[in-house]
């Protein structure tokens, strides 16, 4: 193959390791998400080549209704990653609708999975049912094939999930060694990078932090809102004086600490809480004083970003520039181990 582009050229030997992370832009990140993965990316950007895929056609299987609501999901989230410390000069964010090389992959990948093994996907029968769908379409029910091809296209090697998505990369791996098999060897067998990360709680106590279920403090709320929901959050219902022993391990605001606040202050909590030495209010106060500390300097930077937003176009044009190019090259490839290059 001839490459003339340098950036491409510099592809072809591609020489380090590349990680992909993605998300369905359907609503604005909240603490569980930053918990979850989006402080893990941070780090992970110093380390590795980082590619960050909006996925917006992702967003759309289950939302195809509304695809007016994208495009200010796409900038809000865009301003939640730049304000958490995704740097654009580090990471590349990429909108997935607009790299055809993605769409043309999951037509040629989808030949390699039967409908039935995608309807038996672990993931996809959880979703279906949380979301209550009796019929699956099409797209959705293929979705874990396109992610697989936005793993695949931009031969990232580490993709770092939480355990939820391990079926997906199972799938992923599976399907690129298929490829691999027929066509001759073409193609990276990704790895899945898991963290461990536990589930943040709602502020309601409910096992999970969601936009669903109204139990969320985003990273986009000002400092006001969050320290009124700290306020309202459900602590341990048995403890009415500050002065009863209290039970950490059921409680919100202590998992909270668990996630947020330092080793020495979770000690403290857990031992004057359970010997009611501290009551709620305070206990919530110093919980608020950290997330504070965490909130405020995105706050500063988002304030920038809103005045800035062509700004954060600029960067996911050049992000989604050079993940088009690196696509291209890869279904160059492809074409050409599948016999498909006909013009050539
Ligand atoms: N399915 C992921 C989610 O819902 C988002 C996603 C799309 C993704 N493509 C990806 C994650 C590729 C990792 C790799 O959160």
């Amino acid at each position: 193959m001839n490459f003339k582009n340098p950036a491409i050229a510099n592809e072809a030997k591609k020489s380090y390791k590349r990680i992909l992370t993605g998300d369905r832009p359907t609503g604005p990140l909240h603490l569980g998400h930053y918990c979850g993965s989006l402080k893990n990316r941070v780090d992970l950007q110093d380390k590795y080549e980082t590619f960050i895929l909006i996925a917006d056609v992702q967003a759309l299987t289950t939302n195809f209704e509304h695809p007016d609501k994208l495009k200010e999901n796409i900038l809000q989230i865009t301003m939640d990653y730049l304000s958490a410390g995704i740097s654009p000069e580090k990471s590349t964010i990429i909108i997935q609708s607009m790299v055809p090389g993605i769409s043309d992959l999951t037509i040629f990948f989808s030949m390699f999975v039967t409908a039935n093994a995608l309807r038996h996907n672990p993931t996809i029968k959880t979703e279906a049912k949380e979301r209550g769908y009796k019929e699956l379409n099409y797209g959705f029910l293929g979705y874990p094939v396109s992610q697989t091809a936005d793993i695949a296209v931009f031969k990232a090697d580490l993709v770092p999930v939480g355990i939820d998505q391990l079926p997906h990369i199972e799938l992923a791996r599976k399907i690129v060694r298929r490829f691999n098999d027929l066509y001759g060897e073409t193609l990276i067998e990704p790895e899945a990078l898991l963290s461990n990360f536990p589930k943040l709680v709602g502020l309601d106590g409910n096992l999970k932090m969601s936009k669903s279920y109204g139990n969320a403090i985003y990273l986009s709320d000002d400092i006001e809102t969050i320290r009124s929901k700290i306020k309202m959050a459900l602590t341990d219902k048995a403890r009415i004086h500050p002065n009863d022993p209290g039970h950490p391990d059921i409680c919100t605001i202590f998992s909270y600490h668990k996630a947020f606040s330092e080793e020495n202050m979770i000690k403290t909590t857990e031992y004057e809480c359970k010997n009611g030495k501290i009551g709620c209010v305070q206990c919530k106060n110093n919980l608020f004083i950290r997330i504070k500390a965490l909130i405020e300097p995105m706050n500063e930077k988002r304030e920038y970003y809103k005045k800035h937003v062509p700004e954060i176009w600029d960067i996911l044009l050049l992000g989604t520039g050079k993940a088009k190019t690196i696509a291209e090259v890869t279904l160059k490839e492809v074409r050409s181990h599948m016999k498909l290059d006909y013009f050539e």
